[in-house]
């Protein structure tokens, strides 16, 4: 399947884990929005009703998929907005007084967990990865039975850089046994994953549109309905007086549609992913002597293919080069030097790595003639061959 039509054509774009393409059928979606349903949904007149009506829609898309009650869904600007406002709300109105968590974890979660231990007193307490990026859920078990303080759990379901997973089911069993609440930063899973919060309980958890070819801006964050937070932001009733603004539908609208679809090709999608990460890794290996692979590729997402390339001048403008041939991906060393202000994850599980990392991320829309084009100019670029026999 190729991208659609108009979006950067020539170019091979594998960096689905930072944003994605948007479907066509969400920018039809969207487009009509734009030009149709302009109304403010606190209006009560026909043109607000209309608005009102379409975003309770898409309100009850979200609901479905996750098979969570409309109450426990809100609409926000993103992932980030979501994972801060779950973690800073369930400090100032649930009485969470420590959090157990992850060097691993997106800078949103990692720099609102500093502004909390700095500015509220919240003790954080970070579980050690492996070299894989895992948790021991024994370290966890340990860390909830030691201390008696309203505790929250937050703890990414795919991490962004490598892919590794944690098993949802298990921390959220884990949580709920310990009376502990639970967050999980979902952006990379939802849409690729299905989750299903009848049966597996969790406290908080966040999405955003863009990851799932959605529009960007835009996201949702889902609090059980057992937790009473306050507003987030404060102004009009909007998102039921928790999130105030009037909210930006035709995105909302968007984001519902791409969900749909992620929902309805997920079997199909991720059959297509796994195919070309697995062909391009297969390749990669076959060509290039001494590279490895970062995080529990096996048992991870399948969008995520982190490699680490063996430390050569040639690797130092590799993400230059790529790009000026017109392929795009994403770094993340341990090392940092001047601009590269290097991975905090990569650090985290292989402190001395002294290799160039490249995170490969695919979409559907990706294919492997795409996957043999990014070989064929690694070769050229790294100029590495491995010997044969
Ligand atoms: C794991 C994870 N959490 C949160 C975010 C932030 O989401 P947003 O870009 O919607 O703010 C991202 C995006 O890079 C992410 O990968």
């Amino acid at each position: 399947m190729n991208r659609p039509e108009g979006q950067h054509p020539g170019r091979i774009y594998f960096d689905n884990a930072a944003t994605t393409p948007v479907h066509p059928e969400v920018i039809r979606v969207m487009s009509e929005a734009l030009a149709g349903n302009f109304g403010n949904p606190s209006s009560i007149h026909a043109e607000g009703r209309a608005a009102r009506a379409a975003i309770e829609q898409a309100r009850k898309t979200v609901a479905r998929c996750l098979n969570a009650s409309v109450g426990e869904i809100f609409f926000t600007s993103g992932g980030t907005e979501s994972n801060n406002m779950a973690l800073k709300c369930a400090v100032r109105d649930l009485g969470v007084r420590r959090i157990i968590s992850s060097p691993l974890e997106h800078h949103c979660v990692l720099h609102s967990l500093e502004s909390l231990e700095k500015y509220q007193q919240i003790r954080v307490d970070r579980l050690q990865p492996d070299a894989l990026g895992r948790f021991d859920t024994g370290q966890l078990r340990a860390l909830l039975a030691a201390d008696s303080a309203p505790t929250l759990v937050s703890l990414m379901y795919a991490n962004n850089e490598i892919g590794t997973m944690i098993d949802l089911d298990e921390v959220a069993e884990i949580c709920a046994e310990a009376g502990a609440w639970f967050h999980s930063d979902t952006v990379q899973t939802i849409g690729y994953f299905p989750i299903d919060l009848a049966k597996t309980r969790v406290s908080f958890l966040s999405g955003s549109a863009h990851k799932f070819h959605g529009p960007k801006g835009v996201g949702f964050v889902y609090i059980s309905g057992d937790n009473q937070i306050r507003p987030f932001i404060d102004g009009g009733s909007q998102e039921r007086n928790m999130r105030a603004g009037t909210e930006n539908l035709p995105s909302i609208l968007g984001m519902a549609k791409a969900l749909e679809l992620a929902y309805a090709e997920m079997d199909a999608r991720r059959d297509a992913i796994l195919d070309i990460r697995d062909y391009f890794l297969g390749e990669l290996t076959d060509r290039f002597e001494g590279i490895s692979v970062n995080g529990d590729c096996e048992n991870g997402h399948y969008k995520i293919l982190s490699v680490e390339f063996p430390p050569s001048p040639k690797t130092d403008l590799l993400l230059f080069n790529l790009d000026i041939a017109g392929i795009s991906v994403s770094g993340g060393s341990a090392c940092s030097s001047g601009a590269d202000a290097g991975s905090h994850v990569i650090a985290g599980i292989k402190p001395d790595s002294p290799g160039k990392t490249v995170r490969f991320s695919f979409s559907h829309f990706n294919t492997r003639a795409e996957a043999d084009a990014v070989v064929e100019k690694l070769s050229e670029i790294l100029k590495a061959k491995k010997a044969v026999g």
